[in-house]
């Protein structure tokens, strides 16, 4: 074997997944040089700030990781074709969303970008350079990037030295919120390839700090595809939880000692069993969108059908959500204030890529609701962005309402505390589960409402006794004994 020992890696990608995933490899391998790279400058420079608070990505323990390893072998830069010329070890860490239009749009993943990074590193590279696919891609994607490379190989050209690649496929199964926890001590890492000496050269990376046993080699394509299902995976018990949760409520079950009872069965076990208001997140839709798209492709519309219910069921889920804060509250919003608690689309992120609070902020707007939002980590720039609507100034809460209100324009602005965005309000959706959330005081914050008020708690955070104890109705998401 001739396994080059890795030096200088260069990710492409400073998003989500790269820059906290090359965080860690540089603070467990302090040998190797990381430069991480982005076309986006606004990013970079965040990622460059001295002060760690204003990093693009909020992920707890992620800053400290970046004290520790920034300026000494971790590098951000948009320098994309000189990281790449120094570089042993080329990651891929790219959007990969699903295409909006032409072949496959709804379904089929965008690979411009992919496909973008090939090129380039096909371009920029020197001597030996392994390529490592990091992005989510459809099964096959190795075929077409190691063609571009392969397009590129040449022997010694005016006293150069040769140039070559090798393509691994190295997904990353982190999930936001406790992306270092998962980073530092990963169940396991996936490496897929066909040349011994360059999957080597990578399990040494990660040896430096992931048991030898938990480092899986597998050939490319089963790589490509156990990252596609290891999420259809996750997202199909969601939505089987969410789809149990609504005959819950109408039977008077509780879905959580439903989940409970099931959980406790080893063959079943208790994690990814809890209802909410459906899954959002950057991944999971896309990426079962894709498996679908691929199933199709290769003519199996059972398997695509069977996987697509997955994503329907979580659309209903989201919508039912709407539609039953709506019945409650006698059949309008229009007008009404209504306190949303939570935007991104789990807690301990500041990610809000398909957020359920989108989806049920939009059905409310449509109703002609005034919105109050408050997250701890998501700004009224991003919520704008998100709902594709500009904030209104916030309303005084004492007034009844005004003819403005009751037009049927829905509005919505932000609230810097939960007191702020309560105050008012006919009902408090809870929508993210930050931890903030479980311990509010009720007995302080009913008074703050307008009579009859409720709580619909769709992650089920509440104390359902104390929210009762203070005069308001209560909704939980999957409690029919209530
Ligand atoms: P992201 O959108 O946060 O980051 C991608 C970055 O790539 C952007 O900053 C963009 O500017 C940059 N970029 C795109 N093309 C470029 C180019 N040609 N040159 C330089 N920079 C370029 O995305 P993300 O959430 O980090 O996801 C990246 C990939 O990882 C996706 O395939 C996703 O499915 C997968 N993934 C994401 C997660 C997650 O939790 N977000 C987890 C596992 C896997
Ligand atoms: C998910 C996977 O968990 C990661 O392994 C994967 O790497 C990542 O997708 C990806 O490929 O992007 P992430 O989306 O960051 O990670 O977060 P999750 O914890 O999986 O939560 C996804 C959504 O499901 C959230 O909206 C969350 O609130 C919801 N969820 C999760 C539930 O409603 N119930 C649960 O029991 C668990």
């Amino acid at each position: 074997m001739n396994v080059p020992q890795i030096r200088n890696i260069c990710c492409i990608g400073a998003g989500y997944v790269g820059g906290p995933t090359m965080a860690v490899i540089a603070d467990r391998c302090p040998n190797i040089q990381v430069n991480v790279v982005d076309l986006n400058e606004a990013r970079i420079a965040a990622w460059n700030d001295p002060d760690l608070s204003k990093l693009p990505v909020y992920e707890p323990g992620l800053d400290v990781v970046v004290a520790r390893a920034r300026g000494r072998n971790l590098y951000f830069s948009t320098e994309v074709d000189v990281a790449i010329a120094g570089a042993d070890m080329v990651f891929i860490s790219v959007n990969t969303p699903t295409k909006a239009k032409g072949l496959g749009a709804g379904q089929a993943s965008d690979l411009r970008w992919v496909e973008a990074c090939a090129r380039q590193v096909a371009q920029c590279a020197k001597g030996h350079t392994i390529v490592v696919e990091k992005s989510t891609l459809p099964v096959r994607t190795a075929e077409a990037v190691d063609l571009i490379l392969k397009a590129a190989q040449r022997q010694v050209v005016d006293g150069e030295p040769p140039i070559s690649f090798a393509v691994l496929s190295n997904p990353e199964f982190l999930a936001e919120g406790t992306a270092i926890r998962d980073l530092e001590s990963p169940d396991r890492v996936l490496i897929g390839g066909e040349n011994a000496d360059a999957i080597q050269a990578l399990v040494e990376v990660y040896r430096q700090w992931v048991p030898h046993e938990k480092i899986l080699l597998t050939n490319l394509w089963s790589s490509e595809l156990s990252k596609l299902t290891a999420n259809a995976f996750l997202a199909q018990r969601i939505s089987s939880i969410n789809s149990l949760a609504a005959l819950c409520e109408v039977t008077g079950a509780d879905v959580r000692e439903v989940a409970r009872a099931i959980g406790s069965d080893s063959r079943i076990g208790s994690k990814f069993l809890q209802a909410g208001p459906g899954f959002g997140g950057s991944c999971f839709q896309k990426d079962i969108l894709n498996l679908v798209y691929l199933c199709r492709h290769f003519g199996l519309p059972e398997v695509a059908d069977y996987w697509e219910n997955v994503v329907a069921l979580n659309t209903w889920q989201q919508h039912r959500i709407s539609r039953l804060v709506v019945q409650k509250l006698f059949g309008t919003v229009t007008g009404k204030r209504l306190a949303l608690l939570g935007f991104a689309f789990k807690a301990d992120t500041n990610d809000t890529r398909e957020a359920p609070a989108i989806c049920i902020a939009n059905d409310l707007l449509e109703e002609g609701a005034q919105l109050a939002i408050y997250d701890p980590k998501v700004d009224s720039e991003q919520i704008a962005r998100d709902l594709q609507l500009l904030a209104s100034s916030p309303p005084d809460a004492q007034a009844g309402p005004t003819r403005a209100a009751l037009s049927g324009e829905g509005t919505w602005w932000t609230c810097s505390n939960v007191a702020a965005a309560v105050a008012g309000a006919d009902a408090v959706l809870i929508l993210t589960e930050w931890q903030q959330f479980r311990q509010l005081d009720w007995a302080a914050l009913a008074p703050l409402m307008r009579r009859p008020a409720w709580v619909f708690d769709a992650r089920a955070v509440v104390d359902p006794d104390a929210v009762r104890a203070s005069g308001l109705m209560l909704w939980r998401v999957g409690d029919g004994s209530l």
